[in-house]
């Protein structure tokens, strides 16, 4: 694809990704995905922001074919989706300056080998003058490494963000046209990627609050003409209220614990509480994760194989505690043959959720009258917790 002209002498440089479905081998791309990079053409000097994938690096250098003179290259983000075309762009320009924090440096001469010469690190708030443009860097680190920065371009209110805002989506749209539709891969994103660092984004939205942002241009995904849509959205995943929602990721291989499932689920509908259940067999986890930006409650369903929890679920409690939601409480249920520590072993998996663990709810064999019961008390509790703590 050519530029395409944003504003006066700003434009979108970079690739659209349509076939690319999975990122740094485990985070599924349903929709796949785009690497942004921007060129701005200021009166003295030209900048590109940040580059594209490795694998897509040879259209950004046709899309700057006509670009004789540049004067810097700024990394964002020491991430290769980002980074990886930078020694290539050197290699172009070779009299270019490559602007990063002073922790992208380092990892960027890690990562990439870039030579120490190459360098101009700025500090949080520093600015460069363009001649006619101003373009001032914020740090906002851990969206979603510790040396990521933001750069806002002041004539004209544009705030390059990044990763930060960011959506999995492969599109022709340069500007958010259907924002029902970049909701959910903007939630997605911020679920998979951002949502374990979301005290420190907090701080870093209450940072850029203060500046005045008629447009925010990620690097992934579409550009935002009304930022407010994806600043309140962030805000609400961050910080808003839990819901009266419970996220049931299980696996089942006799049809005990589905039977549990199956009933409980049932029980909890009728008091009143939704329910996203996720077969871990063949679930998309991405699915998962965007759940969990929102549940009250976690309950895991399991069989006890081998004397613990199933390897699936294994997978799902450590990505449910990497991810570090919000959810306010979490049981387990689930069937076992002879015996096994099922419960207390996912207990400890979950050390970052900072969760009341409700008493679990385990059957022997196929669940019985008793356990029926017990399932129908858990979603009782479950309903009144979540009452009493205003969830809706
Ligand atoms: Fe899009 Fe963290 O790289």
């Amino acid at each position: 694809m050519k530029p395409r002209k944003m504003k006066d002498h700003v434009y979108w440089m970079g690739s659209v990704d349509w076939d690319r479905r999975l990122f740094d081998s485990l985070i599924p791309l349903p929709d796949g995905t785009s690497y942004n990079a921007y060129f701005i053409e200021g009166s003295e000097k030209t900048v590109l922001i940040d580059t594209v994938d490795p694998s897509m690096v040879d259209e950004l250098l046709t899309q700057l074919e006509n670009v004789s003179k540049l004067d810097y290259v700024v990394s964002l983000h020491a991430e290769q989706d980002h980074s990886g075309g930078i020694p290539h762009i050197l290699s172009r320009y070779p009299d270019a300056k490559l602007i990063s924090s002073p922790k992208a440096k380092g990892m960027l001469m890690d990562l990439l080998r870039i030579p120490e010469k190459s360098f101009v690190t700025v500090s949080d708030g520093e600015a460069i003058s363009l001649g006619d443009k101003t373009l001032k860097f914020i740090h906002t680190p851990w969206v979603h490494w510790p040396e990521t920065m933001v750069a806002y371009l002041k004539e004209n209110e544009i705030l390059f963000s990044c990763d930060f805002f960011g959506s999995h989506i492969a599109t022709t749209d340069l500007f958010v046209s259907d924002e029902g539709r970049v909701y959910e891969a903007a939630k997605r994103y911020y679920a998979e990627i951002m949502m374990p660092f979301r005290n420190v984004i907090k701080k870093n939205l209450e940072k850029i609050a203060s500046y005045e942002i008629a447009t925010i241009a990620p690097s992934h995904g579409p550009v935002y003409p009304r930022p407010s849509f994806i600043i309140d959205a962030h805000e609400d995943w961050i910080d808003g209220p839990s819901k009266n929602l419970v996220t049931l990721p299980y696996i089942s291989m006799h049809n005990s614990t589905k039977q549990m499932v199956d009933f409980f689920v049932s029980s909890l509908v009728e008091n009143g509480v939704s329910v996203e259940q996720f077969n871990l067999a063949v679930t998309d986890i991405g699915k998962l994760a965007i759940s969990l930006v929102d549940a009250g409650t976690i309950v895991i369903g399991t069989p006890t194989v081998l004397g613990g929890p199933h390897p699936n679920v294994v997978y799902g409690a450590f990505l449910a505690n990497a991810l570090r939601p919000k959810a306010k409480f979490l049981s387990i249920i689930g069937s076992y043959g002879w015996g096994g520590k099922t419960a207390e072993m996912l207990a400890g998996m979950i050390p970052n959720l900072e969760v009341e663990v409700i008493e679990p709810v385990l059957a022997k064999g196929l669940p019985a009258e008793a356990d029926f019961k017990a399932l129908e008390n858990l979603a009782k509790t479950i309903a009144t917790k979540h009452k009493d703590h205003g969830l809706k």
